[in-house]
């Protein structure tokens, strides 16, 4: 049965959620604060890098099951669910904003309909349930945890295949509700209380976090006694119990979650009166990955980067994506401006004028128009971010454009033999 849903906040997770809850027949109302980002998809466009969001939108605004509004209250107001997709960036000290998410409920409290859900999708520390309740300060509707588990780059994918669903409810009937949104999404179902919810949601990113730690952690070991990373990481991963998934070395885990997840969940950890130091390591882990990353650049120039050029390919933080928040990229770069490098830059998703978002975090690096253009007379090339398109270059002609054929594949993605034919100086992750 179609129901009536408004989304509040259009980011990657609001329209993911608002244009695959229209293909699956419902009516959405997305709603922002930001005039011009609801201005823009009112005439179609989309303001993100997502495979498959366009397509989704188009069909929904076409079948008139899909809008967008500046501003929440009249859409609330008749709606049967009210999704709450607002950030939950990480507060000063260390523990989850929920200021958005307050002034949402505030916002929209006094205008809902009696028995109206509404429901937490945004990332929200144990308790925040309680939170919403009384921000909203009505006894006569439901609030209900319903965590989202998508990735960026197959956000559309993986909210209608998902792993699971969980709600986390106190209602039983406000959880059959919230539940029956997603008939024809083939899942498994996990209905329990608001805080197992909660927890589900940041276990399950602190986890992931830990992994790809654990590897990077394991690369540096390799380096150390001449093992092969890229090998290791086969034989580990044909074991069931730990499978493929999350073991590539790389850069160092980032991006607008992993980073505030974990260091929201050592926090709620320590308000709980438990010293997480297993998650305090995997960050601990991370920061140093960005250090050596940054370190076999300048190994690789002689021991000292100042003045020199440095082609970065990739800004992003991870690939198919145009997401630069807390990319470890930017993080090594920084690194290396720190030391005087000069930084020439390549992303596919970055071009110029930039956007004022990209503006702000991009500042002082050149921005090249394609990856040979980002590598003419630098001293090293240091890749950053697996976009596919960087494996099938013309590699000569890097070379020719390169003051000295020196890369660091900070993916292990490029084809090392090949690259050391062609006379490079090659340095991988976890493989020398
Ligand atoms: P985002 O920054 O891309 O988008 C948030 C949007 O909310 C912005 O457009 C902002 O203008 C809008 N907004 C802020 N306050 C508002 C208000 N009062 N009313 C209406 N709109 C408002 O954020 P995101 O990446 O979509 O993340 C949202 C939440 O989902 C976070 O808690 C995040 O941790 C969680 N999450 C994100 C991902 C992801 O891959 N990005 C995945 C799972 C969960
Ligand atoms: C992650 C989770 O995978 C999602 O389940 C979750 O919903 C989301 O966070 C969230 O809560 O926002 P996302 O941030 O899109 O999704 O990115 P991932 O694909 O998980 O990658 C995170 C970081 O780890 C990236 O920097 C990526 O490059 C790095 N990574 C990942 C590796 O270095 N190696 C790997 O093997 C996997």
């Amino acid at each position: 049965m179609a129901s009536r849903i408004t989304i509040v906040g259009c980011g990657y997770v609001g329209l993911t959620t608002g244009a695959c809850f229209s293909s699956l027949g419902h009516e959405v109302t997305c709603t922002d604060v930001d005039a011009d980002r609801v201005e823009l998809l009112n005439r179609g466009e989309v303001p993100i890098l997502e495979a498959g969001l366009d397509n989704l939108l188009r069909e929904g605004i076409n079948g008139g099951r899909l809008k967008f509004e500046l501003g929440s209250i009249e859409a609330a107001s008749q709606s049967e669910f009210v999704y709450l997709c607002v950030p939950t960036p990480q507060g000063l000290d260390g523990s989850a904003d929920l200021s958005y998410i307050e002034a949402a409920a505030n916002e929209i409290g006094p205008h809902l309909q009696p028995e109206t859900i509404v429901v937490n999708k945004s990332t929200v520390p144990v308790g925040s349930t309680r939170v919403v309740e009384q921000a909203l300060g009505r006894s006569d509707v439901y609030v209900v945890s319903n965590p989202e588990f998508l990735r960026e780059g197959s956000a559309v994918h993986d909210f209608l295949h998902p792993d699971r669903i969980v709600i986390g409810a106190d209602d039983q009937s406000a959880a059959v509700r919230v539940a029956s949104l997603y008939l024809g999404v083939a899942a498994p179902l996990i209905v329990t209380d608001p805080p197992s919810a909660e927890l589900i949601k940041y276990a399950s990113n602190a986890f992931l976090a830990t992994k790809v730690s654990f590897v990077n952690a394991v690369a540096a070991v390799c380096e150390a006694v001449g093992a092969d990373m890229n090998d290791v990481v086969l034989g580990m991963g044909y074991d069931k119990r730990i499978g493929h998934e999350f073991l590539r070395p790389g850069p160092g885990w980032g991006g607008s979650c992993f980073p505030k997840d974990s260091r929201a969940l050592i926090r709620i950890a320590e308000d709980a009166g438990y010293d997480f130091d297993l998650l305090e390591g995997v960050v601990g882990v991370n920061e140093e990955q960005f250090d050596r990353v940054a370190a076999k650049a300048i190994e690789l120039v002689g021991g000292s980067i100042d003045g020199k050029l440095v082609a970065v390919w990739g800004l992003t933080f991870k690939a198919r994506t145009d997401d630069l928040r807390d990319s470890p990229s930017l993080e090594i770069v920084r690194r290396l401006k720190e030391r005087g490098a000069r930084i020439s830059a390549f992303d596919p998703s970055v071009s110029m004028p930039l956007s004022p978002r990209a503006a702000s975090v991009l500042e002082g690096i050149d921005i090249a128009v394609d990856p040979y253009a980002a590598c003419i007379d630098a001293e090293v090339l240091v890749v950053l971010t697996e976009w596919d398109e960087f494996k099938w270059l013309d590699f000569d002609k890097v070379a020719s454009v390169l003051a000295q054929p020196r890369v660091v594949d900070g993916r292990n993605i490029l084809d090392r033999e090949s690259l050391r034919l062609r006379g490079f100086d090659y340095r991988g992750i976890g493989r020398t």
